[in-house]
């Protein structure tokens, strides 16, 4: 497990490196710097949002601005506290004025998504909104009729919800997002106690 444990954060430490270096596309040319990821390299779970927002293009974290601090109240809320999980992006770039990244951003971005996924190899993967979604899952998904359900890939559980931007928009997305972030919960521990 250590030994593991140890090869994940090598081989993320140098995945991390060739992804800042990325200039695959124009998103670089208008942010500060690629922002890679953080978390528990041994979670069962990875969380993937949108993009970068400005806090998070600034510090070079994922979700650490409004929505991310509403993020880590839900994940604590539910006993998966941030630094238990991984949480990342689908493009790593921030898109400017925030808005949502193209289908083609995010078809440039995927591979260093892939690679984290094949070096974390999580058993659960969170979509916070409908770019992940659309982007992993399928481009036509709408958030009202897939949040909460599983789609099985393989021996992955995917799982989409509501972006926590979306919650501070609009409140009434709260209870149904605080319902899926329960069910995540669940399965999470269900499986780590399997
Ligand atoms: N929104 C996202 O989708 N990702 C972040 O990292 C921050 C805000």
């Amino acid at each position: 497990m250590t030994d593991d444990l140890d090869l994940k954060v090598e081989q993320l430490t140098v995945l991390q490196t060739k992804t800042l270096a990325c200039q695959n596309c124009h998103l670089r040319t208008g942010c500060q710097g690629v922002v890679f990821g953080e978390g528990n390299p041994h979670s069962p779970v990875i969380f993937v949002g949108e993009g970068p927002g400005q806090t998070e293009d600034e510090s070079g974290r994922p979700f650490v601005g409004k929505a991310g601090q509403l993020l880590d109240r839900m994940l604590k809320a539910v006993d998966l506290p941030r630094d238990t999980v991984y949480i990342t992006n689908i493009v790593k770039c921030r898109p400017a004025n925030n808005r949502t990244p193209t289908p083609e951003e995010m078809q440039f971005c995927l591979p260093w998504l892939r690679e984290q996924f094949r070096i974390l190899r999580p058993r659960f993967m969170v979509l916070l909104g409908l770019a992940s979604t659309h982007g992993i899952i399928a481009p036509d998904l709408k958030m009202n009729q897939v949040h909460g359900k599983w789609f099985e890939r393989g021996e992955v559980r995917m799982l989409p919800t509501y972006h926590p931007a979306a919650l501070l928009r609009n409140p009434n997305l709260k209870r149904p997002a605080w319902e899926d972030f329960k069910e995540i919960s669940r399965a999470v521990k269900a499986f780590e106690i399997e």
